[in-house]
Order: structure tokens, then sequence, then C-alpha cells
């Protein structure tokens, strides 16, 4: 690996090796220089509201709070969630829109994380855990290796509904929640996470994490003949979306483990890599070779 873990700032995790004691009590809601809502006192007011609640309900294991949307988190579900649907029918794999029927997601409300946690766990005795905003890597892969999925309870800034800097509720629950009703994903995931909280070497959980970014959050899967979209970064983007499967921009290659533990990835940007797998069950095997071959003790 030619590259420091602790220099990665991810995607819905911060990748920090010293990172892993949980931030203390007196930690607030940051905003990052350039963000759509830092100069919106309401919308703030709104954030540290529900950065209050849901970091509560995670530090008490109280699972996710019931709560009562404003009119303007619903205009921007209302917004983003049809343009979403519409491209999901087309171009999202057969397991994901069948675990979307199932969870009764629609397009008119924001769903409430506690009951989807409950038929989730049903199906697969996996959890929603509500956090407040970014996690250090190691809590993130400890909540997963305990089958709780971390997942965000606020909605981006109404001024750019299409984007958000921070992973929020639209890439949460019309991204990574939908899959964790299949035996195979959950199945997946918590090993990734198992495996990513077990290990000392900072290289092997580099590895993993790019295991996971082009699986879980940006991977492509094969499903009769036809490359169809995988990874939740993807499903809850209206741009990235067309480009995975499209762009001229961007290459689409066979997943390989070894090609797909050496590439680099950006996460502040569209994607330029894509890797299609021929189907879960076989990224499953090549997740448990590479956790055999890195000796982490988890299988
Ligand atoms: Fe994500």
């Amino acid at each position: 690996m030619n590259e420091a873990p602790n220099t990665l700032v991810e995607y819905g995790t911060v990748i920090d090796a010293h990172a892993m004691v949980e931030p203390p009590d007196t930690v607030e809601l940051e905003l990052e220089p350039g963000h759509p809502g830092e100069h919106d006192a309401e919308y703030i007011a709104r954030r540290k509201e529900l950065f209050a609640l849901t970091r509560h309900h995670r530090l008490e294991n109280l699972g996710p709070p019931l709560v009562t949307y404003t009119p303007e988190e619903t205009r921007i579900w209302r917004e983003v969630s049809p343009k979403l649907h519409e491209l999901h029918d087309k171009y999202a794999c057969a397991l994901y829109l069948q675990a979307k029927r199932d969870l009764a997601i629609t397009e008119t409300e924001i769903p409430q994380l506690k009951t989807l946690s409950e038929q989730i766990d049903r199906e697969t005795n996996m959890r929603l855990v509500p956090v407040e905003g970014a996690l250090p890597y190691r809590t993130f892969y400890e909540y997963i290796a305990e089958r709780g999925f971390p997942v965000t309870q606020f909605i981006r800034h109404g001024s750019h509904p299409e984007f958000t800097p921070e992973p929020d509720m639209i890439h949460d629950c019309l991204g990574h929640v939908p899959p964790l009703m299949n035996q195979d994903y959950a199945e997946l995931l918590t090993l990734i996470g198992k495996a990513a909280a077990t290990t000392p070497h900072g290289d092997q959980v580099l590895a993993l994490k790019r295991f996971s970014w082009f699986s879980i959050e940006f991977g492509l899967i094969e499903e009769h003949g036809e490359t169809k979209v995988f990874g939740a970064g993807i499903l809850s983007s209206t741009g990235e979306i067309p480009h995975s499967l499209f762009s001229p921009h961007a290459t689409r290659r066979q997943f390989v483990t070894d090609a797909v533990i050496t590439t680099d990835y950006d996460p502040s940007q569209m994607q330029k890599d894509f890797f299609v797998a021929p189907s879960l069950p076989f990224l499953r095997r090549e997740l448990e070779s590479l956790v055999r071959r890195f000796n982490i003790p988890v299988l």
C-alpha cells in the first residue's frame, strides 16, 4: 500500500487509525465550510436538535427515535425521491428493488427509521443505529460487526436538493437501508465490519475500506447479462446512476479483488472507477478469502 489510512477522510466515516475513541459528550454539530446550510440559522438549529436527539439514542442504545419531520424536510424528500425512484426502476439491481417494495418506502413520506429497523431485524437480524454524523472508523465498524447499521436522521439543505456534502437520510434510506433486507448482503456487510474492527493493521483496514467502497458504496453488479446498480452512493444520487453506467469518463472493470484493494478513490468527486461484481455470493467468497489471507481471526 502506498498511502497511510490515517490520511483518508471517507464518505460516512472518518478514516483515522488513531481516532478510536468516542468523541466526548461535549461534541457539537459542525457543518464543514462551504456547506449549503452554513448560513441558515433555522437549518442549523434543526440540525443541532436532531444531532442531540440521535446522539443520545445512539449512546444510550435506544434505537432510532420517532421524528416529526418538518414541511421543508418533507418537501425535499418529495422533490428528490421521485427522481431517484424513476432511475431505480430502470437501473437498480433486483434485490434493491424488491427490498424497497418490501419496506414500503414511498416518494411522499420520509420513513421512520424505527419502523424500517424493526422490519429489517425480523428479516436479517440487522438493526439501524441512529447517528448524529460521521463516526470514527472503528466505532462505525464495531456497530456493523454487531449487526447494527449506522444511519443519519437529518435531511440535506433545501437550496441544493440533489446535492449533499455529507451522507444524509436520503443517502442512507434510499441507498444503504433496502439491501439490509437481503441475507447475503447482511453477511457481507457484517464480515467487513468484523474484519475492519478487529485488525490492528492500517494497510488491511485500507484494503477492506476499498473492498467496501467498490462494492457496498459504489459497486455495480451483473444481472442476467446486464450491468445494474448496487452501491448506495450510486443509488442515492441522480447524477451517479447514469454516470456509473454510461459515462465515457468512467471505467467499468470486472471485480477482481487484488485490483480493487489497490485502487484509490476520491469521495469528494464523481467516481471514475467502477467494478462490476458477478453476484453477491461471489463478493462474499472473495471477502472471506481476503480475510483469511490477512489472517484476521473473525471467520
Ligand atoms: Fe454511504
